[in-house]
């Protein structure tokens, strides 16, 4: 069955690559959506990509996904520990999404130890680099898979 899954990546993450790699790795965000795609082609699932460094733009394309995808892969980046704009546009379209992040936030500062978009999203990838979009992509369609059989 096809499914169909937005990637949306918040503010800085279009610097990966040369953000302090110490933390980030070197990877540009472009390898981490080739790696993504050609997981996608694996799993049987389509994917779109976003990027933006404005809140605004990413609340918009979160409200755009509904009834167009089946599944949200978010990288919130800072927003993720304050932005309640997205957190409710996420709850809002009512789509599961899976909360992704390169580093592990839960061992870094203390105001990164708090997600606020956690808790709308059916689940929480951490720590892994670029392997925390690809374990959460394949978390994400399970659930769309698993969720669609029983409809
Ligand atoms: C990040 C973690 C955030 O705290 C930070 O603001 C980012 C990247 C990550 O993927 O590790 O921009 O989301």
């Amino acid at each position: 069955m096809g499914v169909k899954v937005k990637v949306i990546n918040g503010p800085n993450l279009n610097l990966l690559g040369t953000r302090e790699p110490d933390i980030y790795g070197k990877d540009t965000l472009a390898d981490i959506e080739a790696a993504l795609t050609a997981l996608g082609k694996e799993l049987g699932c389509e994917l779109e990509f976003f990027q933006s460094n404005h809140e605004g733009e990413l609340v918009d394309c979160i409200q755009g996904c509904r009834g167009r995808v089946d599944g949200i892969l978010l990288n919130p980046a800072a927003y993720t520990h304050y932005s309640y704009a997205i957190r409710d546009a996420v709850a809002a379209v009512g789509i599961p999404a899976v909360e992704v992040h390169i580093s592990n936030i839960h061992q870094r500062e203390a105001f990164r130890q708090q997600s606020v978009t956690a808790p709308v999203c059916c689940g929480q990838v951490v720590g892994f680099g670029v392997d925390s979009y690809l374990l959460g992509l394949r978390g994400l369609v399970g659930i769309i898979r698993g969720r669609k059989q029983h409809l």
